[in-house]
């Protein structure tokens, strides 16, 4: 880890300690009328979304507004503040209103909604970034497919694992049981082990 990413961990854990927030573990929800639970707040590195995102924007960029980057269970929120610093407009959702609101309080120029990923509307939204909100890798199918369906063409989602049914369904071509066709972007830059998908239209629309 890179000794900047180093003092950005350390004066985090200093902030979610005061606040108590150290130590949540898993975050129990109801989904269908089931109970599951959501992934607990362990940060992936902030470098390789960095590079990604700015590799990303002059590809996506529009004439006439910012970009719009969600990150889902934003926690403290400071990837929120980089796309931001990048450019971006940026929003963060978590399903742990204690996050949202000390999140809102740091990082002011970011927008924080107490939100959870499987029922939230990602239409607004250029770029979707996630590390594990779930570990169920049903749940992250879901969500992938709530994402990638309600993203307009072009939308990209970034995440640090994709399910085995998402891989499988980038790696054939073409594949009939989705209503979006997606490409994985290879990105110049080293982006670690960040997974970038690309929506496009499906090849009958095309
Ligand atoms: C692994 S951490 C995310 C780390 C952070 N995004 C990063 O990249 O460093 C998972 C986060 O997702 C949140 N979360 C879990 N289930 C969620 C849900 N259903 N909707 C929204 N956020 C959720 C947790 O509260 C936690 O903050």
């Amino acid at each position: 880890m890179s000794i900047d990413e180093q003092v950005i961990r350390r004066l985090e854990d200093f902030i979610l300690a005061e606040r108590k927030l150290q130590g949540i573990t898993n975050v129990p929800f109801q989904h269908h009328g089931k109970d599951v639970s959501g992934y607990a707040y362990v940060r992936a590195m902030n470098k390789p979304l960095v590079a990604a995102l700015s590799e990303l924007s002059p590809m996506l960029s529009h004439a006439d507004r910012k970009l719009r980057f969600l990150e889902v269970g934003s926690g403290i929120g400071t990837k929120c503040q980089l796309a931001q610093l990048l450019g971006y407009a940026a929003t963060g959702i978590d399903l742990l209103p204690e996050y949202v609101e000390l999140a809102q309080h740091i990082y002011i120029d970011c927008d924080f909604q107490h939100a959870n990923a499987l029922a939230y509307n990602y239409e607004p939204f250029d770029v979707v970034y996630y590390h594990v909100p779930f570990f169920d890798d049903e749940l992250i199918e879901q969500l992938e497919n709530r994402v990638l369906s309600q993203v307009h063409t072009g939308g990209i989602l970034i995440a640090t694992r994709i399910s085995p049914a998402l891989t499988r369904f980038l790696d054939a071509d073409p594949v009939p049981h989705r209503d979006y066709a997606a490409h994985r972007l290879r990105l110049g830059q080293d982006i670690g082990r960040l997974v970038v998908v690309r929506k496009t239209v499906p090849r009958t629309q095309a």
